[in-house]
């Protein structure tokens, strides 16, 4: 059986990760979409445990695909979830180094790990889910930009944290 992993922060899935999250199943058997425990970042917009049921929500009609959420060094996680691949999405050529540099140490952690590179589809190379909490802190309308499932919940928590 052919597992993939997709990492991120995903706070929150954007249009864009859903995009590789679809064009990735169809190449693995099973694709686990994990939110990444990363301490040196600030708290989020969301726990991880909204992420995961945010993503959750999005993908519910994608039959192989799997939500999951890790604390542990990535090329562990995916020794124990016995997956061969990694899929990182590119957004811009910029995103190139930082994405070969993980690969090539990934592949050194784990010798059965292997990284693929998905290039994002052009109507989504702008969008990040930085972008997207900015818009939403403008009032802008976000259906060019998150999965529409979740938008509301986008907007309601940021405008709980502006204590509207
Ligand atoms: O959505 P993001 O924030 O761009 O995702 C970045 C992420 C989590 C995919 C990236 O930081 C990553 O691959 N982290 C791996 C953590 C790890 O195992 N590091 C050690 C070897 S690179």
């Amino acid at each position: 059986m052919k597992i993939a992993i997709y990492p991120g922060s995903f706070d929150p899935i954007t249009l864009g990760h859903l995009n590789i999250i679809k064009r990735a199943a169809v190449c693995f058997d099973k694709l686990i979409v994990c939110v990444l425990v990363n301490s040196e970042k600030r708290a989020g917009l969301f726990s991880y445990e909204e992420r995961v049921e945010l993503i959750c929500r999005v993908t519910q009609k994608l039959p192989n695909v799997e939500v999951d959420c890790s604390a542990t060094l990535l090329a562990e996680y995916a020794r124990e979830k016995k997956a061969c691949t990694l899929i990182k999405g590119l957004r811009a050529v910029s995103d190139y180094e930082n994405e070969m540099q993980m690969a090539l140490l990934n592949r050194k952690l784990n010798p059965r790990l292997d990284t693929m590179l998905m290039p994002s589809s052009g109507k989504y190379t702008y969008i990040s889910s930085s972008v997207v909490k900015e818009m939403a802190r403008y009032g802008a309308d976000l259906s060019d930009f998150v999965p529409r499932e979740i938008i509301d919940d986008v907007n309601e928590r940021v405008r709980q944290r502006r204590g509207i």
